[in-house]
């Protein structure tokens, strides 16, 4: 898909994470831009920065987790640019807490994943087509882990992987494609600031990468996801530090069974 001419929408696109350099990245190359965040503050900068650097922006106060508020995103995205070609699910709220926040962890993570896909996918048939990215989480990924710190989390992205191979078939149907990124630790502000105290042999012991993935890459990847008319329904991992690879058609995700 040419991004050039099209309107994407970029959800949790207020704050300095992904987000705001997906959004910046889509208007770079040509895309008219929705950006979403319960953040106004933080909306309304992304905003004045892709305006900044010539691009065409709105700014929509939605919380993910609230359905009509993603209807409500969609719609100004039409109405506004006239279409909704590309949605990017990137609004993700994670709490560090085993037992708490739950249920607004699996609203916005999960459930705010689904109302934008089904809303996009209803714009998106309008026009004839269109690419939805979800984005997961390598913390989701596999069993190994000791321990979670955000259990519900994980589930959540765990659910929006399967989400993405289920729709795989919407290529076909409705020349809509569905894809999912998974990063793993990404240079945000407060992963950074983490990550910088530990020394090599923590980060090691803790399963921490050597190095980060910067928001700038993650933005790479979403670009590619768009574009690449050969992926539908796949899921894209990316371990820090190594290349990105999609996870292969058919795979059973359990390969050793006890
Ligand atoms: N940072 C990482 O290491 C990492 C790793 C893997 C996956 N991810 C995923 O990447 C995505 C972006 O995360 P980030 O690290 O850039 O986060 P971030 O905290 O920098 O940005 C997330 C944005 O989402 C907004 N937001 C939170 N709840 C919302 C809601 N209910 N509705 C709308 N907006 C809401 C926040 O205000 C914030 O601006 C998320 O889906 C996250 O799960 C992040």
């Amino acid at each position: 898909m040419e991004i050039r001419g099209k309107v994407a929408i970029v959800t949790g696109a207020g704050g300095a994470g992904s987000g705001r350099a997906i959004a910046q990245r889509l208007a770079r190359e040509g895309a008219s831009v929705a950006v979403s965040d319960v953040d106004e503050r933080g909306g309304r900068e992304t905003l004045r920065r892709v305006e900044a650097s010539g691009g065409r922006v709105v700014f929509v106060r939605a919380d993910v987790s609230v359905e009509a508020d993603v209807s409500a995103l969609i719609a100004t995205a039409e109405k506004t640019f006239g279409s909704a070609d590309i949605l990017v699910n990137n609004a993700g709220p994670y709490y560090a807490e085993p037992l708490g926040h739950w249920l607004e962890t699996v609203q916005a993570n999960l459930l705010g994943t689904m109302y934008g896909t089904l809303h996009g996918i209803e714009a998106m048939r309008r026009r004839g087509g269109g690419a939805i990215v979800n984005i997961g989480s390598t913390s989701s990924l596999g069993h190994g882990r000791k321990h979670s710190a955000a259990p519900a989390y994980d589930a959540a992205k765990a659910g929006v992987i399967r989400l993405t191979t289920c729709l795989g078939w919407l290529r076909e149907r409705e020349n809509i494609r569905v894809n999912c990124l998974v990063p793993d630790w990404v240079a945000t502000e407060e992963v950074k600031a983490y990550w910088d105290t530990l020394t090599p042999q923590q980060r090691r012991e803790e399963g921490v990468p050597e190095v980060l993935t910067t928001v700038e890459e993650i933005a790479d990847a979403v670009i590619e996801l768009v574009t690449d008319e050969t992926l539908a329904g796949r899921v894209m991992v990316w371990w820090s530090g190594q290349p990105r690879r999609l996870i292969p058609v058919g795979d059973l995700g359990y390969v050793a069974l006890e």
